[in-house]
């Protein structure tokens, strides 16, 4: 039986762009794996905080050594790699917010890397323990990044995610990258329309997985 992880990061709940490709992708994958099982992850329903010097010392004490308040600490981080490993594949939503990702997802991912669970050094070198996974990364950004344009360079959410999802071990993965949806808040373009190419992206991510 496969797992899907759904994470979903926009604060935006009722005409997000990136909530509703990932609850297509969600959709679309049901269909191909009607045993699938999905888990999906809220950032904006879940109460992160930022990580402290006790969260840092609990995740560097060895697991049979922790307190019970050290335990306690690590609670969370433990829930969110516990799907992360539960998972066979994910579809990751991310609007950009000042040209990286919003504070929810940050504070998402300083939660899950954590050394001796998702990722050790071995012989001086970093090694991702999340073998074998897929992830799609669903950007969604008011302005466009592609390659070439004047701002190309001002994207630091797609780079910034593939490294870091490299970093944990995941190297299988795609983006599908949704520019320009600043048009959609000024009705200038019929939102069906603007999305449709990115409906197919998605389909074709799944057809290809
Ligand atoms: C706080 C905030 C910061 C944003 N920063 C940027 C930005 O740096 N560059 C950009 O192109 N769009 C930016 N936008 C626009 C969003 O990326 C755009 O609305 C996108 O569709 C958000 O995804 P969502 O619809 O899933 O929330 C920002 C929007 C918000 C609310």
């Amino acid at each position: 039986m496969s797992t899907l992880l759904r994470v979903d990061s926009s604060p935006i709940l009722q005409s997000s762009v990136s909530r509703q490709l990932t609850e297509e992708f969600v959709q679309k994958w049901k269909a191909r794996h009607p045993d699938g099982r999905v888990i999906s992850r809220d950032l904006n329903q879940t109460h992160l905080a930022p990580v402290t010097g006790e969260w840092i010392a609990a995740a560097h004490t060895p697991e049979e050594q922790r307190s019970s308040e050290q335990k306690q600490a690590l609670e969370l981080s433990d829930t969110l790699i516990a799907e992360l490993q539960a998972a066979d594949e994910y579809a990751i939503g991310l609007p950009m917010h000042n040209f990286s990702v919003p504070s929810t997802a940050k504070l998402w991912i300083d939660l899950v890397a954590r050394p001796g669970k998702t990722f050790i050094y071995a012989d001086g070198r970093a090694k991702g323990l999340l073998a074998h996974k897929k992830a799609t990364f669903i950007i969604a950004s008011g302005g466009t990044y592609g390659a070439g344009t004047a701002y190309a360079s001002f994207n630091f959410v797609e780079p910034y995610v593939r490294a870091f999802f490299a970093f944990l071990g995941v190297t299988d993965a795609a983006s599908i990258n949704v520019g320009g949806t600043t048009v959609l808040n000024y009705g200038q373009v019929n939102r069906e329309a603007f999305l449709q190419p990115y409906i197919e992206a998605v389909a074709a991510q799944i057809s290809a997985s």
